[in-house]
């Protein structure tokens, strides 16, 4: 297939690194543009002036732009059902905080997914995923968490599973059994801790249910060494992690995840002058989810100033039934500009190379270069790359390709 009259070719870099300070801003590019896809891949790209002979199978997208797929690296979108009854409760006046601490929140997700089967987890997952992707989304990382128990946590990776086998994009399995203590462990933090490493882990790494360890570190959640201890029974089995952390408070997490060599830190709506030393000065990658803070009404990811203090930044959903109901990449994007102050090349580049890197996907996904995956966005027509989170809350894309073929 070759798309041709390309008005802006966008993102033909492949950086070896994430990107970080002045080259985040720099989003390469080719205009009046012509791809070439063989089979899944990126055959060869080019200017116009050196555009193959049309072949029978031609898209001419003259006045639209075309770049890779959103790279989603944070969602939990495997669950039972929806929470909008605690939406309506904050509405109300209470706190996401206080919600959980009533049993709602994660543990009434968990409550749910108990009683709810296997095939019944798979099929609501899916159609989730098949929403994502026509909305641009080609490659996701899904968590699981709203297990927590034995059973439960298996049950959610064996779906995760089930979607990799089936999916048309890649899928990143992340166990996050450590996402909030069951009530039976309210006051046996370490009986909880010992399920997972002694009971959960070596289950999840025989059945090679997992490609990484997420855990919640958070006041409401799992200490800093409570969540030490959690990466540490991880790296035994080889997983590395990606935690939450910094949604609320600051208490050391970011510390403790670079000194364990974490893929990325993620959420990060408060974070401290000293946290962002630790950074920027690592290969960590901090994972802004602005669709949170939106949707809980809480305070936004300083996201200038991470990105001008030169740490590595992705964009992601964060899609889940209590924080972020929604898996939509554009209005993620939207976000980052309107909210944290990124410039809209900035926030490309975070929702595509730099979230690819943040599930080392770098080689196959997250940007336009010979011999990658052919995930691709063809834009409507429209004036420049800036309408592409300028116009929020409806998406830009008119189609989307995945593996080389249309969906
Ligand atoms: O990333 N903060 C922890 N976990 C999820 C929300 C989970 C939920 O509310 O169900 C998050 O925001
Ligand atoms: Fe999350």
């Amino acid at each position: 297939m070759l798309i041709k009259n390309i008005k802006s070719l966008l993102q033909t870099s492949a950086p070896t690194k994430a990107l970080r300070g002045k080259k985040l801003s720099e989003l390469k590019r080719i205009d009046n543009a012509w791809l070439l896809i063989e089979n899944d891949s990126i055959k060869d790209f080019g200017a116009m002036d050196t555009c193959p002979e049309t072949t029978n199978n031609t898209i001419d997208a003259t006045g639209k732009m075309v770049l890779p797929t959103w790279c989603d690296s944070h969602t939990h979108l495997v669950f039972a059902t929806s929470r909008e009854e605690e939406f309506e409760m904050r509405l109300k006046g209470k706190s996401y905080e206080e919600i959980a601490l009533a049993g709602g929140g994660i543990l009434n997700s968990a409550k749910k997914l108990q009683n709810t089967s296997e095939d019944d987890l798979f099929n609501s997952a899916w159609k989730r995923l098949m929403q994502v992707i026509k909305m641009g989304t080609g490659a996701i990382e899904i968590k699981s968490g709203y297990g927590l128990s034995v059973e439960g946590e298996l049950k959610m990776l064996r779906v995760i599973k089930r979607l990799k086998e089936k999916s048309p994009i890649p899928i990143k399995a992340n166990f996050l059994g450590a996402h909030s203590y069951p009530a039976e462990y309210k006051n046996n933090h370490q009986g909880y801790i010992d399920l997972i490493v002694n009971e959960m882990l070596p289950q999840i790494a025989e059945e090679g249910l997992a490609d990484y360890i997420d855990a919640f570190c958070e006041k409401v959640a799992f200490s800093v060494e409570e969540t030490e201890q959690i990466i540490k029974a991880g790296a035994q089995y080889g997983l590395k992690p990606k935690i939450h952390t910094n949604q609320f408070n600051c208490m050391g997490g970011i510390e403790l995840c670079v000194a364990n060599n974490a893929l990325s830190v993620d959420h990060l709506e408060v974070v401290n002058d000293a946290e962002i030393e630790c950074l920027k000065n690592s290969e960590t990658i901090a994972t802004l989810l602005p669709s949170a803070p939106f949707f809980l009404s809480d305070p936004y990811q300083p996201g200038r100033k991470l990105v001008d203090e030169g740490v590595a930044v992705a964009l992601a959903s964060d899609y889940n039934p209590g924080s972020s109901p929604s898996g939509n990449m554009n209005l993620v994007v939207s976000l980052a500009c309107v909210k944290l102050k990124m410039t809209p090349e900035e926030a490309i580049n975070a929702a595509t190379i730099n979230g690819a890197f943040a599930m080392e996907l770098q080689n196959e996904y997250g940007s336009i270069a010979v011999g990658k995956k052919a995930n691709l966005m063809i834009t409507e027509e429209i004036n420049s790359l800036a309408f592409i989170p300028y116009s929020f809350g409806k998406d830009s894309i008119e189609q989307v390709i995945i593996n080389g073929k249309i969906i």
